[in-house]
């Protein structure tokens, strides 16, 4: 894979390693910061052998097709705060596919990205020692997808009919990220990207099903479901601690935490 090294002029890229092949762009963000790597040190490979998503789902990472990617950060906050990175990262893919390419990207909160109801991003964030590892892969040249998730993924390509250089569109990401990271270092909070945030997200205003991980697996692929077991929630948006903000159907008001449970719109 060949790199674009203006990444390097991104202040807050201070090491960059790439493979042509690896199991996870996460592993070895892992193993690097196990040993001591810089703050801001980005692993990028070409393909992975073993990518992993969140919940122990495999992520699909293809030679020549998509973005697989993983940015080792140390940084100075509480532990609670990690998950507010990820939402972050998500936007941050969001506003580059917008502004550079005029790609139009929706949230599925807390961090994948649809186009088309389809999933095109998806973003794994793992807490080790002192430091985090935030892990990226974007379907971006993929011609076709394995039947099985073909009717839950698509790529940029797919959705746009063009082909997209990897290298200037990972720099064009990790500047909006750095802009959004350095702001919530300050702030340590989301208050100012939720009205961003909520404009994007597929579920704002609309009514949803909470679904805890456990019962995930077990339902269709899409994420549209029909299902009167489980209680229909209205979503109101992110709250500045990044949770989920929802109504229930008696008014009461709660907030939900990405790790316990996914979220699935009753209409899309
Ligand atoms: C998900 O969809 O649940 C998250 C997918 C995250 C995939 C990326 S690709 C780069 C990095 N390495 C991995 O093994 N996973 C992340």
């Amino acid at each position: 894979m060949i790199f674009d090294s203006s990444v390097f002029e991104i202040p807050i890229i201070k090491n960059v390693i790439v493979y042509d092949e690896t199991d996870s762009t996460n592993n070895r963000a892992k193993e690097y910061g196990k040993n001591g790597c810089v703050d801001g040190t980005l692993i990028v490979s070409d393909c992975q052998t073993g990518g992993r998503g969140r919940m122990g789902r495999s992520f699909s990472s293809p030679s020549g097709e998509g973005i697989y990617m993983s940015l080792l950060l140390k940084p100075d906050i509480d532990a609670s705060l990690i998950s507010e990175i990820t939402l972050l990262s998500g936007l941050a893919i969001s506003r580059a596919l917008k502004i550079q390419y005029n790609i139009n990207t929706s949230i599925k909160w807390p961090n994948d990205l649809l186009i088309n109801g389809k999933k095109i991003t998806g973003i794994l964030t793992e807490k080790c020692e002192d430091f985090i590892v935030i892990g990226i892969g974007i379907n971006v040249n993929n011609k076709k997808f394995d039947e099985g998730i073909a009717d839950i993924a698509t790529s940029l390509y797919l959705e746009t009919g063009k082909e997209y250089e990897r290298e200037t569109m990972i720099k064009d990401i990790i500047n909006e990220f750095s802009d959004l990271y350095y702001t919530f270092l300050t702030e340590q909070n989301l208050k100012s990207i939720i009205e961003e945030y909520n404009s994007k997200l597929i579920s704002y205003d609309k009514d949803i099903y909470i679904i805890p991980h456990e019962l995930t697996d077990k339902l269709n692929n899409s994420y549209q479901i029909t299902d009167d077991s489980l209680p229909i929630h209205h979503c109101m948006g992110i709250a500045p601690d990044g949770s989920l903000i929802c109504r229930d159907s008696a008014g009461k008001l709660s907030q939900i935490n990405s790790g316990e449970i996914s979220v699935r719109n009753v209409v899309i």
